[in-house]
């Protein structure tokens, strides 16, 4: 018997995919649904190579209320959201911002609608360490804790905090309703996962990170310089008040984060806390240059690089305190950057070209 049925919006992205590998390796059934906006269909064929389970799959958008109600019907057996479907380029979020309020906050509240139509209580949300913003304008916030005041610096961010904003008013009101109906209302749960820099592919060398357009991270980009794709990494910015001069994030293992959805699912359903926000990070803090160094070690020759300006809206550093997590959730992180950069690596060298190619058949079939 399954632990659980969850509903994973965005589960063929790269979090969302990792998190439904480690839902099913956990004993929980997946259904998801995506739009395909920024993935394949292919992730769920990797998903059951490596583990051998396979989740359903609908091509839904999340702001089609309609099509998520139907879902929920075929799958009345759904108890549960992990919700990551959204937009989440920084950059892209100032330019089209309309299109990230309706997809991001549009769609979350089309989910939630049809969730409570559907009667199911319990939502885990992707948001994000760049809803803090500038943490450093605020004296003795870094490591940053979850009580570290709120202050995106793009509409991005905004979009993450009206989402948690929105999904606390709501799990709030259902609770509310129901105590009033004299019903169960503990039921209605929600936990506000902080991520903060998710990098990293799974070791099998199958499966990792595909987004559709052109990269802005640092490691993807890291990535192709190493194939040659890209002639030298542009470091955004030498003259950071850091050891280095460049700046400081917390590079997460999406391994770890996946196994973080699964301690807040699990917290959760055992606790029914009402609504809860935990960062989810390592503590622990990398400069640009400790990145392309580590990275470079890996692939086994030094990755050219250049230093320009620093970019728009960048902060000195977002480095997570997870005491919450590590304390509640019973959840830290396990893998070291190390262990990123070669995963990384693999998936990288073994398929320059995503999931639109086959990677080399003894992969598959380890
Ligand atoms: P991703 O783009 O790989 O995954 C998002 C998925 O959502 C994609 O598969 C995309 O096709 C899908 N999607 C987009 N719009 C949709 C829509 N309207 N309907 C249905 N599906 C839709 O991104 P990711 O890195 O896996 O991020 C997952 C979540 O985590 C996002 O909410 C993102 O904002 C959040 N997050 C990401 C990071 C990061 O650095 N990757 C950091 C913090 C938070
Ligand atoms: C990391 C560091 C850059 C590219 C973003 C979002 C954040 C979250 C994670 C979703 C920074 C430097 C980068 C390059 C560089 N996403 N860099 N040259 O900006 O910390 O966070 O992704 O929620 O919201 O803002 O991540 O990987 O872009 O940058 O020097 O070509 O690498 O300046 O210091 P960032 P990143």
């Amino acid at each position: 018997m399954a632990v659980g049925t969850v509903l994973v919006t965005g589960g063929t992205g790269y979090i969302g995919s990792f998190t439904a590998l480690a839902l099913l390796e956990n004993g929980y059934e997946v259904v998801i649904v995506d739009n395909l906006y920024n993935s394949s269909e292919v992730a769920v064929d990797r998903i059951e190579a490596i583990c051998g389970k396979r989740a359903a799959f609908y091509k839904v958008d999340v702001t089609d209320e309609a099509g998520l109600d139907e879902v929920f019907a075929k799958h009345p057996e759904i108890d549960s959201v992990i919700h990551f479907a959204a937009l989440k380029a920084v950059g892209e979020s100032g330019e089209i911002p309309l299109e990230y309020y309706r997809v991001n906050v549009g769609g979350s509240i089309s989910l939630l609608r049809a969730m409570t139509r559907a009667n199911v209580p319990n939502i885990v949300f992707s948001s994000s360490a760049t809803v803090y913003g500038d943490a450093t304008r605020v004296p003795n916030m870094i490591p940053i804790p979850e009580h570290c005041p709120i202050g995106p610096t793009n509409t991005y961010g905004r979009t993450k905090v009206m989402i948690e904003t929105v999904i606390t008013d709501h799990i709030d009101a259902q609770r509310n309703n129901s105590k009033k109906k004299g019903e169960p209302f503990e039921k209605w749960n929600g936990a506000l996962l902080r991520y903060f820099n998710p990098c990293g592919s799974h070791p099998s060398g199958i499966m990792g990170e595909d987004p559709q357009g052109v990269p802005y991270n640092l490691l993807p980009l890291l990535g192709k310089v190493a194939t040659g794709e890209r002639e030298k990494l542009l470091v955004f910015g030498d003259d950071y008040a850091s050891k280095d001069g460049t700046a400081i994030r917390d590079y997460i293992h999406v391994l770890d984060l996946a196994r973080g959805h699964l301690a807040a699912l699990n917290y959760l359903r055992e606790n029914k806390p009402g609504v809860k926000a935990w960062n989810l990070g390592s503590g622990r803090g990398s400069t640009v240059f400790e990145m392309i160094k580590a990275f470079s070690k890996v692939v086994g020759r030094d990755l050219p690089y250049e230093v320009v300006e620093r970019r728009q809206g960048d902060v000195l550093n977002l480095t997570a305190n997870p005491a919450l997590a590590n304390a509640e959730l019973k959840w830290k992180t396990e893998l070291t950057l190390e262990d990123a950069c070669a995963d990384l690596w693999r998936w990288v060298e073994n398929n320059p070209k995503g999931y639109r190619q086959d990677p080399p058949a003894e992969l598959l079939e380890t």
